[in-house]
């Protein structure tokens, strides 16, 4: 079985589903399923993809005399923020894109300098802002007037000693991204400011000696996989921050978010070095009307190849002709498939269990949770190896948007969380236990009880 879901992270040695060094049966059998394990090296390999990607791209090659602005990687929270992978993307050296005070909690936690973060979102609340004010947060992205009147009222309480550096979030009217619930850049959407409104925002937000709304940004969705589309919103931008100097507003960073795709199934990303390129094309001429900074907010396709989740068959039925294959692993554990209808590869984690030479016999089957609802699948009518009850899969590319997600639904425990490194293996998050689960009511259980 060649799969593009496999690489030097996780990978077959002898039909061993292997995570580096590490068997992942043995994690299965040692933690217990559902389990997260999430490869170091995958997620290292992923940053340095980037750094070389722009590094060697002519236009910010700037050994070889280039004078473009600088890349900054600010690696998107949200894709997952447990302390342990942060840790070590920090130990990359790139820094933070957050959407909550929790994530900026985790990157300092972590080790990210407040410096190194930049806070994007669409909902902040005054509490949120004045903390990112008073934990010195390098970066704001303010997306709406209501956001700016908070954030002006925030700083002139707090009179942050340093101006908080401030990008407008604009909306640049274009549809992208794999589906309309990860598509953000259309009007209509949520997101972002309206070009044609965008100076008045500025305006506004130099009216405050404590602001220094030096920054533009853009995320246009996720999953984004057509380069044309890209380059359409970028130029777009570029054509903005050119009027904005015209008008005496100097941009000097670009932040042009996230959502490089990765192959989750038959989609072909865009090759880092032709994106490099392209940015590159389109953003370095800035550098003569004062860029110095172009920021990029991947979060996807640094963490989800490093990610798999382990489960367990439970039985087997067949109901209206289907063959139902049920396994310890469901929607509360991972709902990208429920929500998005998304894929990711199953695969035993002993592949071996066929006498050798022979083919392996396969089945279409839907493999499902234990939830009760219809919508619990993690794949439908997939050709998949015959399982036996009790074998263990693996499903893969779950390190973004994975763990993130869980939810406690049927009052199911999260599962526990691993990071391999080489031979070794660490848990970075324990199994969610009943009592950490009621603790939290229990504690009520005297006001309540009548
Ligand atoms: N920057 C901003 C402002 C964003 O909103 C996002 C993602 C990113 C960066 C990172 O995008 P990425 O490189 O990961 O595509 N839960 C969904 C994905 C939601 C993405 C939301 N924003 C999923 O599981 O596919």
């Amino acid at each position: 079985m060649v799969h593009s879901c496999l690489d030097d992270f996780v990978y077959y040695d002898q039909h061993q589903l292997m995570m580096e060094g590490v068997a992942l049966s043995t994690l299965a059998d040692h933690y217990g399923t559902p389990l997260y394990c999430y490869s170091k090296a995958s997620v290292i390999h992923a940053i340095d993809q980037y750094k070389s990607a722009f590094a060697q791209s002519p236009i910010f090659n700037r050994s070889a005399g280039a004078t473009s602005p600088e890349v900054a990687i600010h690696y998107a929270a949200k894709a997952n923020s447990r302390l342990a992978l942060l840790q070590i993307i920090k130990a990359s050296g790139i820094g933070l894109d957050i959407v909550s005070v929790g994530e900026m909690m985790a990157g300092m936690r972590a080790g990210f300098a407040p410096q190194d973060i930049i806070y994007s979102g669409v909902g902040k609340t005054m509490a949120d802002i004045e903390f990112a004010i008073n934990n010195n947060i390098g970066q704001l992205n303010v997306e709406s007037f209501d956001e700016i009147n908070m954030l002006v009222a925030a700083a002139q309480k707090i009179k942050p000693a340093k101006p908080i550096d401030v990008a407008v979030r604009i909306n640049p009217d274009i549809s992208a991204g794999a589906h309309g619930k990860i598509s953000t850049g259309k009007a209509g959407d949520k997101f972002g400011i309206a070009i044609n409104e965008c100076f008045a925002a500025y305006q506004s937000l130099a009216a405050s000696p404590y602001l220094a709304p030096h920054a533009i940004a853009m995320h246009i969705g996720s999953q984004l996989t057509d380069m044309a589309v890209v380059e359409k919103a970028y130029r777009q931008l570029a054509d903005l921050i050119n009027s904005l100097h015209q008008k005496n507003i100097t941009i000097k960073t670009a932040d042009i978010g996230g959502g490089m795709a990765i192959t989750y199934d038959k989609e072909t990303p865009l090759p880092l070095a032709d994106y490099a390129d392209m940015v590159g094309r389109v953003f370095a001429p800035l550098g003569a009307i004062g860029l110095k900074k172009i920021a990029i907010e991947p979060g996807r396709s640094i963490i989800a190849r490093a990610g798999v989740l382990l489960t367990r068959v439970i039985l087997q039925k067949t109901s209206g002709g289907r063959h139902i294959t049920v396994v310890d692993a469901a929607m509360n554990d991972l709902i990208r498939p429920t929500l998005y209808h998304a894929h990711h590869a199953i695969l035993p984690l002993d592949g071996g269990n066929q006498p050798s030479g022979e083919a392996i016999d396969m089945a279409a089957q839907d493999v499902v949770g234990g939830i009760c609802e219809t919508g619990d699948f993690l794949a439908l009518a997939r050709n998949l190896p015959k399982f036996n009850n009790g074998d263990k899969l693996a499903v893969l590319q779950v390190g973004a948007y994975g763990a993130m997600m869980m939810s406690n639904y049927n009052t199911r425990m999260m599962p526990a969380e691993v990071v391999v490194a080489g031979t070794e293996h660490r848990l970075i998050r324990p199994r969610q236990t009943f009592d950490d689960f009621f603790a939290l009511e229990q504690q009520l259980e005297t006001t309540i009880v009548i």
